[in-house]
């Protein structure tokens, strides 16, 4: 008898409305982000329910999530710079706070290239300050034409990084279970930058940014955040909380073979498939167990 409550109680409207709606594409950036550099009002601009980013000569710029947390399904819409843009890097990632260089951190990482090449995107995960674990891709549509969703599930079975609905890198969390087995821990702020980064980018650094191209700018939106405050009385493990609950910890069968896709059709490095990289090193634990 849905309808005869609303009618008796309108208020259960208002209420419906305000749990359903997705509320995080209208909140500003304000509530759960601040800039961290670049911030002079030209580099990072519109603070509202959408930001821009630019970079010019003078400088890049970024932002980053007020609080720290445990654990959560960190999204962001994005669509980053198009055109001519070697050298132009735009970041999403989520990383602990860390001075010594300890820091967990997951990346996404968008690397421009010249008019007709496509924009590659690359991930990466550092456990105590290690990255060394890229993976690249190329999307199977153009970030520059239009916002896309991107996003990181962190909870304690599984880290996952999705393009829209495409999970495009899986780590299960199986520290108990395997020696050496490395798992991102560490309370995490959410951060997005443009920055220079010819020195490496695009074509391992030989094609560099071309200032009189630019300024190049970045728009997201998005800033609503679903995740657990590093200081809420609820631990961040709690199944009560929706991005831990069963459906979020394993791949579902569906989910399993888009990945799979991917890994098939767009993927064109993977750490864990790079001998030459670990001739004389031991790969990775994880790399056995994807
Ligand atoms: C928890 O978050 C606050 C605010 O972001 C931060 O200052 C503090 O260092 C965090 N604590 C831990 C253990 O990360
Ligand atoms: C990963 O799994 C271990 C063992 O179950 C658990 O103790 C740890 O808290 C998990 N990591 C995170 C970040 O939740």
């Amino acid at each position: 008898m849905a309808s005869s409550s609303v009618q008796q109680r309108p208020w259960l409207l208002l209420l419906i409305s305000v749990v359903l709606l997705p509320a995080a594409a209208s909140v500003v950036f304000d509530v759960n982000y601040a800039p961290t550099w670049g911030a002079d009002g030209y580099h990072l601009v519109d603070l509202g329910t959408e930001v821009r980013l630019t970079m010019d000569r003078s400088s890049g710029a970024g932002f980053g999530s007020r609080l720290s947390y445990g654990s959560g399904f960190f999204r962001m819409r994005i669509r980053v710079p198009g055109g001519y843009t070697p050298g132009v890097v735009t970041a999403f990632y989520v990383a602990s706070d860390s001075a010594s260089g300890n820091q967990d951190e997951v990346d996404l990482e968008f690397l421009g290239d010249v008019d007709g090449k496509p924009v590659t995107l690359q991930t990466n995960v550092f456990v105590g300050g290690h990255g060394e674990r890229e993976q690249r891709l190329h999307l199977w549509f153009d970030p520059a034409a239009d916002f896309h969703d991107y996003s990181v599930l962190w909870n304690p079975y599984q880290l996952v990084v999705f393009v829209d609905e495409t999970p495009i890198r899986v780590l299960r969390n199986l520290t108990g279970s395997v020696p050496d087995y490395e798992f991102p821990a560490k309370p995490t702020r959410v951060r997005a930058s443009l920055w220079d980064g010819s020195s490496w980018a695009t074509d391992g650094g030989r094609t560099r940014v071309d200032w009189s191209r630019g300024p190049y700018t970045v728009a997201f939106r998005g800033f609503g955040v679903d995740a657990c405050a590093n200081t809420s009385a609820t631990p961040c493990g709690s199944t009560d909380l929706w991005w831990n609950a069963r459906r979020y910890r394993r791949l579902s069968v569906r989910q399993q073979a888009a990945y799979q896709n991917v890994r098939d059709t767009y993927m064109n490095y993977d750490y864990c498939a790079d001998r030459d990289r670990f001739k004389n090193r031991k790969m990775p634990a994880e790399c056995s167990y994807n």
